[in-house]
């Protein structure tokens, strides 16, 4: 017999013979009935088994106990109980693998804490279901996005030997013996012998690539993993996560942020309608104002002003008696408290900050006439503070070039970066969405530790 998911079946006709498998989430009963919630994964629902003690061996069922896999043959019908429309009367059951005692995930009301620890498990819990099959998700919907736009998935490189942000902070990859460190003969490490003949690192982002499609295909976007060895401990930051970058060749920076609004809307409004069921288990569970977030965030036009202004609320709020951890001051880099403030007291929706002093961005940006600021814009969401980052781009040859000397960064590694501007220089615009960031605003979880299967951050790497 063919073997139907959970999610399926919980949609079916009573009054037909099926066959159910996956894992038992509880079971109880007495000693002429008992009722097993099995769970499959395809959906946050379990559906019910009832078994008669009368066709089952007592000692048989003794082993089916939560967390046994099983599979289960009998009659889907009507069910008398509350809390769903069918269940199965178990006519036959085989059991895959008991689960003893020892499994951990005995009982509900873990912390997430306890559960970062058994990540190996944690998928198997209501909580993690959900927050994994959102962010299958919302992948699908990003692809289904771009690709209806016309826009071409690039795969941009893991492995760079260039620093895309300029912050230092790059995982090395090398093939060198650590304890055998070959060296020039001034002492220095000899990169030249090592795997690529060259230092090498895993990327940060991939947008220099991007700009390279983006000015050949016209519109492209990323989407893998990349990599940051900052270490900051936050609830925020993780040292592999994934972005998704488009780049588009004739967009400017309103283009830029009307594609943003337009993408993240786009995002949201699918989990409304595709997730809901298990959206609504993680607002009840965790953060009962989830749902009308997400749907306030559809609802507003997000408030698009210039870092200056931002910075000019923050002063005043200052002088208002509002209390900062970090200094506020036009030229300082806003931290998420900064953010959050004006995002969640001041105007109390998503705010696109533009503008930003070039010093505390990144050289790609598209330099502004008064010298002193760049066509930066940061998304700014409640809860999150910073979940995309973009820019127009410099596409002056000589602005950039410029700007890379001034930095002290190597030009001479970026050759093929400034090529771009070098021949058929276009003006163009792209960001970067930190998926979990997307992905903790559409769960309602408070640590990006919980969004991602297996999460990397400072001394962390288990699983
Ligand atoms: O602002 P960032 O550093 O921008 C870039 O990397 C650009 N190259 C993007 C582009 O224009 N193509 O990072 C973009 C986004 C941030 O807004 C944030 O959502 C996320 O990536 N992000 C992180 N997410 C989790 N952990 C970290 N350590 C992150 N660092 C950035
Ligand atoms: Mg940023």
């Amino acid at each position: 017999m063919e073997r139907l998911k959970v999610a399926l079946l919980l949609k079916s006709e009573p009054g037909k013979k099926v066959l159910a498998k996956g894992w038992v989430r509880t079971k109880r009963g007495n000693k002429n009935v008992s009722f097993i919630a099995l769970n499959d994964g395809s959906t946050i629902n379990n559906i019910q088994i009832v078994c008669d003690a009368s066709k089952f061996d007592e000692e048989f069922m003794k082993q089916i106990t939560t967390g046994a896999c099983i599979g289960v043959e009998g009659d889907l019908v009507a069910s008398m109980g509350s809390g769903q429309a069918v269940e199965i009367q178990a006519g036959k059951i085989e059991i895959y693998g008991v689960a003893d005692s020892t499994y951990p995930l005995q009982k509900k009301g873990h912390s997430m804490e306890f559960l970062r620890e058994i990540a190996h498990l944690r998928p198997r819990t209501n909580t993690f279901g959900a927050v994994l099959r959102i962010r299958h998700a919302m992948a699908f919907a990003i692809h289904n996005f771009f690709n209806s736009k016309g826009f071409c998935y690039l795969h941009t490189p893991l492995i760079t030997a260039s620093d895309c942000e300029g912050a230092g902070e790059m995982f090395q990859v090398t093939t060198m013996d650590l304890n055998n460190i070959p060296r020039t003969e001034d002492g220095a490490i000899d990169f030249g012998s090592d795997f690529f003949g060259r230092q090498t690192s895993l990327t940060v982002s991939g947008q220099l690539e991007g700009e390279l499609g983006a000015t050949a295909l016209g519109e492209i976007y990323t989407f893998g993993p990349t990599f940051r060895a900052e270490n900051s401990n936050t609830p925020r930051h993780l040292a592999e996560f994934w972005m998704i970058e488009p780049e588009m060749a004739f967009y400017d920076i309103k283009d830029n942020m009307d594609l943003a609004e337009e993408f993240i809307k786009y995002l949201v409004n699918y989990a409304l309608e595709n997730c809901l069921d298990d959206i609504t288990f993680l607002n009840n569970m965790f953060d009962n104002e989830l749902i009308d977030r997400l749907r306030g965030v559809l609802k507003e036009d997000f408030v698009r002003l210039s870092y200056t202004e931002g910075i000019e609320i923050l002063e005043q709020a200052k002088k208002d008696g509002v209390k900062f951890e970090f200094p506020v001051g036009w030229g300082t880099d806003l931290q998420s408290e900064h953010e959050r403030y004006l995002v969640e007291k001041h105007f109390k929706k998503p705010v696109i900050l533009t503008d930003y002093p070039k010093d505390i961005k990144a050289f790609y940006m598209k330099q502004n006439e008064d010298g002193k600021t760049v066509r930066a814009m940061d998304v700014l969401f409640p809860k999150i503070g910073e979940i995309i980052g973009g820019s127009q781009r410099e596409e002056s040859y000589e602005k950039l070039t410029q700007r890379i000397e001034e930095l002290g960064m190597d030009t001479r590694g970026l050759w093929w970066y400034l090529d771009t501007r070098r021949w058929g220089s276009a003006p163009h615009s792209g960001f970067g969405l930190g998926f979990e960031r997307l992905l903790m605003f559409v769960t309602g979880m408070s640590n990006i530790r919980d969004v991602i299967p297996f999460p990397r951050t400072p001394n962390n790497a288990e699983f």
